[in-house]
């Protein structure tokens, strides 16, 4: 069992950090997309929400070994977190997300902030949500341990 610290779950929660999902289906075909919805639950657990997953989702179902990194542009530093995940698509945690995503797209700001990059601002559907417990984490920071494990 890993114990996020505090610097890692910092960059975790910084809700306009993009993070990138890494998963592979059972044969190892390897899929990564860009995601904002994700936040810490606890020490160890992370929610990431599926609004919009295709390939990602088909791979999940097959494989629940997945990826995710997250970096902190201003400080050139970053994380890999490697683990496991379950889906949920009712019950609290499910209910959690939908209502997460609701409020986060019921502020004015979001959709302007939306609006500079489509030309249609889609209001997403929360489809699942996505409980990673995390087993790993190494650095992405360049320098002279290049991909150290951290936990
Ligand atoms: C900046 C950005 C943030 C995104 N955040 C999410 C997200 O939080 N949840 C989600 O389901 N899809 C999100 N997407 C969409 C996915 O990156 C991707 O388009 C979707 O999973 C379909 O790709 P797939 O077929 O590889 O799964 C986001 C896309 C962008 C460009």
């Amino acid at each position: 069992m890993v114990k996020l610290t505090k610097e890692m779950r910092d960059v975790i929660d910084k809700p306009h950090f993009i993070k990138f999902l890494a998963t592979s289906s059972k044969a190892g075909n390897p899929n990564v997309v860009p995601m904002l919805f994700i936040r810490t639950m606890d020490e160890e657990t992370l929610l990431l929400v599926n609004n919009f997953h295709n390939k990602t989702r088909r791979n999940i179902e097959e494989n629940p070994r997945v990826a995710l990194t997250v970096l902190d542009l201003d400080k050139c530093d970053g994380y890999q977190f490697k683990g496991t995940v379950e889906v949920h698509d009712k019950g609290k945690i499910f209910e959690d997300a939908v209502n997460w995503v609701k409020s986060t797209f019921a502020k004015p700001e979001v959709m302007e902030s939306l609006a500079k990059w489509l030309y249609a601002p889609v209001k997403p559907t929360t489809k699942s949500a996505i409980v990673m417990k995390v087993k790993e984490v190494y650095t992405v920071k360049p320098g002279p341990e290049p991909g150290k494990k951290l936990l």
